[in-house]
């Protein structure tokens, strides 16, 4: 692997626990102003302290985040469709590669619809980012997206999407927590790191997926409204982080949110 898309992939993934706790805020890409992200710097102003990297769009980075941070960004540079289109898988590539760079970026990210109608159309983006990103030192990030069709998170078609991104070239990959996640994992020879998905019903919840997805091989999370749709984000963040970084079973991450939270 080229030393620039090393040192990169070591600013998102912690070497030191050889982990990494990334938040989402990228969802108004398609979504519009979800709830609770409506004001995106009001909401992530409180959190950025405890955010190993921040995954967002180049409109949302140029409007909402004070150059000075340190946190690496991980840009979504792919879209096209929005929730009440027709298909949400019919994205392209959004952002060149020039950009990101002007962006100082860590890594690109773009979602792949595999099994959708426009499978080949974002396969062929991502082989184009993997191309791009292997000329400039970028590591690219593949999200293995379901589009409106939640019941795709099981481990066969996650161990698919997961493969195909890493054979493309990906330098790691986001998919879902799912039963027999551990087989999801084996078969994907690059880091994966799990979307949060829909906030869940309790904090335990959460932290329950964040401890067996950790337990399972994946290298993190990439989690957004079960942290910032939370009424204690912070709390949130930090418990999750202990998960993640310091293998705190779900009880003791409770107990961490309960003594952060407000
Ligand atoms: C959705 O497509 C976005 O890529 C989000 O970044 C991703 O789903 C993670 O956010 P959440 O934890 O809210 O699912």
């Amino acid at each position: 692997m080229d030393w620039g898309i090393k040192n990169r992939l070591a600013r998102i993934i912690k070497p030191q626990t050889g982990r990494t706790v990334m938040l989402a805020v990228d969802h108004g890409y398609f979504l519009g102003p979800t709830k609770k992200l409506e004001n995106v710097s009001r909401t992530i102003e409180p959190l950025m302290n405890y955010a190993d990297a921040l995954m967002l769009t180049r409109g949302i980075l140029r409007t909402s985040v004070d150059p000075e941070t340190s946190v690496p960004v991980v840009l979504r540079v792919s879209g096209g469709s929005s929730i009440i289109g027709e298909d949400l898988s019919n994205e392209v590539i959004t952002t060149s590669i020039e950009d990101a760079i002007r962006l100082n970026v860590a890594a690109i990210a773009l979602s792949i619809f595999v099994g959708s109608e426009y499978e080949s159309q974002t396969l062929e983006s991502l082989a184009e980012l993997v191309n791009m990103g292997q000329e400039f030192g970028i590591p690219v990030l593949a999200v293995t997206a379901v589009g409106k069709e939640l019941s795709k998170r099981d481990s066969r078609f996650l161990s698919l999407a997961c493969r195909i991104a890493a054979e493309f070239g990906a330098s790691f990959v986001k998919t879902y927590y799912c039963e027999d996640f551990e087989k999801v994992v084996e078969s994907c020879p690059v880091p994966i790191v799990i979307a949060g998905g829909p906030k869940l019903e309790t904090e335990l919840d959460a932290f329950e997926m964040a401890h067996d997805a950790i337990n399972k091989g994946a290298v993190g999370v990439d989690m957004g409204r079960n942290i910032w749709q939370n009424n204690n984000p912070v709390a949130m963040l930090k418990a999750v982080r202990a998960v993640v970084h310091k293998n705190a079973s779900p009880a003791e991450a409770l107990e961490i949110f309960n003594k952060n939270k407000k």
